[in-house]
């Protein structure tokens, strides 16, 4: 039997160290009295777009910081953070001749998993950084002390950043023309955007055809508003379940603290409790899959996580890293596809690519990025089966975390600013030059 607090019988990784369990506890219990963030009929709708993803007929752009923290909290940051996942999107949008799905990893992203429990400087041991849900980036011993107060900061936190979301999203941000605005200045004014003059071009003309027409792409809501959803990582269940309410119309669970959630790499455990967490609850959800996976392992995932085979329900997100993808990729999907269930593939080239530069920075090479999504998109097409987006960390701002691209970011620069909490994130350029070679990508 499944409830929302069901997964505390099982063994759940990558928990923090609560020094106190009372406190925990109460947190937990002030996060229950709390408003949902999402409604359930915003997830399930969010499944039926993911659905038609799944089907070829629509592409899911999923992205955003790799942990979310109080520190960057701001009205700018959270626009520009939209701004950029717009302006990508309608690139897409063009290049894929298909609706595009748009999911921000926010309001929520503040809880990370590490791969070592603690961390050492100068000889001295202290508890790794789990995101600002848990515990603070600085290395002190107070600092990085798991608090549960950080669980309930967290909640109105992404409270905050969806209310303004879901203004900006309405209030006439979002409008086609002035994003495509945004997108011929990055073309015009920036000396890596003058590759794609002339797609931008194109989809200038496309919307002089569309005025040309009678449609008046100013005013009708169709050009002026868009769907945007949220996700992050389930990792602190204990969140997730204080955020799990009943449908009143279904009488079913949903996780209501996002339209999203997903099971990272080293949560992925069939028998373990985030999957359990996220066998339960009604949302669309999402498993990274990296290189070691199986496809014994994979299938198990997706007979757990979909066993109705609901379309919509259950994106694969792989994450092979670009020297691994050609190899360990086509298996993985060869069995998913023939188990029959359906699912949503889509690619993370961000989390396989992570090295630590010669000048101590955590990086990612923009070509390492590019050429995951390359093979990813050739594998899918040799398997047809449908390659149905990508999941990336980025930010709007002009931060030099990720090396290359047309901006040509080296070592030396990263010292610049780097300004990632987490993993290293791509700059507003970057994803956009990004968006316009995927764009060229899916035209072939
Ligand atoms: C992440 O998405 O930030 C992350 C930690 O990914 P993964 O679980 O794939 O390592
Ligand atoms: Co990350």
């Amino acid at each position: 039997m499944w409830t929302p607090t069901s997964w505390r019988q099982l063994p759940a990784a990558q928990q923090p160290e609560w020094p106190d369990e009372d406190r925990l506890e109460e947190a937990i219990a002030e996060l229950s009295r709390q408003p949902p963030l999402v409604f359930a009929g915003e997830a399930r709708a969010l499944r039926g777009k993911l659905a038609l993803v799944g089907s070829g007929d629509a592409f899911l752009l999923q992205g955003g910081d790799c942990a979310e923290t109080f520190a960057a909290f701001s009205a700018d940051a959270i626009r520009d953070k939209l701004k950029i996942l717009l302006q990508m999107a309608v690139v897409l949008t063009y290049g894929a001749q298909l609706p595009v799905v748009k999911v921000g990893r926010i309001a929520g992203q503040a809880a990370k998993p590490r791969s070592k429990p603690t961390e050492t400087v100068d000889g001295v041991t202290l508890p790794a950084y789990r995101g600002d849900a848990v515990n603070g980036l600085d290395f002190t011993a107070e600092a990085r002390e798991p608090d549960p107060s950080r669980l309930v900061r967290t909640y109105h936190q992404s409270a905050s950043t969806l209310n303004l979301l879901r203004a900006f999203t309405r209030g006439g941000f979002a409008d086609l023309e002035r994003v495509h605005e945004w997108n011929r200045e990055f073309v015009v004014e920036s000396p890596q955007g003058q590759r794609y003059e002339s797609m931008a071009a194109e989809i200038t003309r496309a919307l002089a055809f569309l005025r040309a027409c009678g449609v008046d792409v100013s005013n009708d809501p169709t050009f002026h508003t868009v769907d945007f959803w949220t996700s992050h990582e389930a990792l602190l269940l204990g969140y997730e379940e204080a955020l799990t309410r009943r449908d009143s119309l279904t009488g079913d669970w949903y996780d209501c603290s996002a339209h999203m959630l997903w099971a990272g790499e080293r949560t992925r455990d069939p028998d373990g409790a985030h999957v359990h967490f996220l066998s339960g609850v009604g949302n669309p959800v999402g498993v990274k899959i990296g290189p070691d996976a199986t496809p014994d392992d994979v299938a198990e995932l997706a007979k757990r996580l979909n066993p109705d085979a609901v379309p919509g329900r259950l994106t694969l997100i792989t994450r092979m890293g670009a020297a691994n993808a050609e190899e360990r990729l086509p298996e993985i999907v060869r069995g998913v596809r023939d188990l029959g269930l359906p699912v949503v593939w889509s690619c993370d080239p961000m989390h396989g690519n992570t090295f630590t530069s010669e000048g101590g920075y955590k990086t990612r090479r923009f070509a390492d990025v590019l050429a995951e999504i390359r093979t990813f998109f050739a594998v899918h097409h040799q398997e047809g089966t449908v390659p149905g987006g990508v999941h990336m960390e980025l930010t709007g701002e002009d931060v030099t975390e990720c090396l290359g691209g047309a901006q040509e970011i080296v070592d030396a620069n990263l010292a610049t600013r780097y300004e990632t909490a987490c993993d290293p994130r791509l700059n507003n350029r970057q994803a956009l030059e990004l968006a316009f070679q995927m764009a060229e990508m899916l035209r072939e």
